[in-house]
Order: C-alpha cells, then sequence, then structure tokens
C-alpha cells in the first residue's frame, strides 16, 4: 500500500485535536521541565544553607583615591584574628596584586577583603569558590577555609588591559608549624 500517509476517507480530526490533547511526547518534556525547576530550587537551598556558598556582596564603600593610603589597605595583607580566624586585605590594580603572596596556615577561615584603586577586575582563587568581581570605591568579600596544604593562584579574570594575563598572586597554605615560623621569621 501506498496511501498510509493519507487520512482514511470519511474520518475527521481525530479526537485528540478537538480536544486540544497534549501529545504524550510534549507532556514529557513539560514534567521534564517542571522537575528541573525543583531540582535546581533544591540544589540552591542546599548549596546556600547546608553547603555555605555565598555571594559576594559589595560590603561597603571607600575612596579609590586614598583607600591604598589610609585604613587596612594601606598595609595590605593577612590579620591574625585570633581562634584560627584571619583577616586579608588585598588592592588590585594596573597590572597586580598586592600582595602577591598570601601564606596562611592549614585550616584558616579567612575573611578576603578585596578592592581596586583603578578600574573592574576580577578575583578567583584557583580550586577554590572565591570567585568576585572587583569594583573601584567598593569592598568585595568573601570569607573561605584554607583546609588543604598548597598553593592555590588568584587571578584576575575581568579583563582589564594589555597586562591583564601577568595579574596574579597565590594563596600558599601551610602547616601549622611553618606558619609560625613564617610569623616569626
Ligand atoms: Cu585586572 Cu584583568
Amino acid at each position: 500500500m501506498t496511501d498510509t500517509l493519507e487520512r482514511p476517507s470519511g474520518e475527521g480530526p481525530s479526537e485528540e485535536h478537538l480536544t486540544m490533547g497534549i501529545d504524550p511526547w510534549e507532556k514529557n518534556w513539560m514534567k521534564l521541565s517542571a522537575g528541573l525547576l525543583v531540582v535546581f530550587a533544591v540544589l540552591i537551598t542546599i548549596a546556600g544553607f547546608a553547603a555555605g556558598f555565598q555571594l559576594p556582596g559589595a560590603e561597603s564603600e571607600v575612596d579609590p583615591r586614598t583607600v591604598a593610603n589610609e585604613g587596612p589597605w594601606a598595609e595590605p595583607g593577612l590579620r591574625d584574628l585570633g581562634d584560627g580566624k584571619f583577616e586579608a586585605y588585598v588592592i588590585s590594580q594596573l597590572w597586580s596584586f598586592s600582595p602577591r603572596e598570601l601564606v596562611v596556615p592549614i585550616d584558616a577561615e579567612v575573611d578576603l577583603y578585596v578592592t581596586s584603586i583603578d578600574l573592574q577586575h576580577g578575583f578567583k582563587i584557583t580550586d577554590t569558590n572565591v570567585n568576585m568581581q572587583i569594583v573601584p570605591g567598593q569592598v568585595s568579600v568573601l570569607t573561605y577555609t584554607f583546609d588543604e596544604v598548597g598553593e592555590f593562584p588568584y587571578i584576575c579574570h575581568e579583563y582589564c588591559g594589555e597586562g591583564h594575563a601577568a595579574m596574579f598572586g597565590v594563596v600558599n597554605v601551610v602547616s601549622e608549624s611553618e606558619f609560625a615560623e613564617e610569623v616569626g621569621a
């Protein structure tokens, strides 16, 4: 037979079309889409509340013209707050970070305060979830606990001109004893 694609004579549109029935495949896609929304909502909730993911926020405002000369960024680097807590002040500028190296002891919980004195930069620490945009006049903050010994380079990931690729530094996570030596030295 060659006429299998033709509607048999005498029959109108199928029942399904008249009742605006939904194609089973389309129905499945709708279910899948709705299911994915639920999955994403659950994952975001877990990330935010159980896994401690944070959105980098604009903590406060500073004057980019003076921030390198007065206040905590005048001496960028790490501060020991006691109880395994630290603060790090980092300045971004064309085309470097100050400091270029942060030495922290293992399991240090570090509040990272980063700002820029010229234009927009990025601050991403490799192999961590620290990833911020750095806007002049604003302070970007994230807290991270370094629970692994090793070197974690931080890079500018916001294109900022010809020296962009050379704009990086490193977090050096060391053992307690090495850190004691470093601080004592
Ligand atoms: Cu700073 Cu790219």
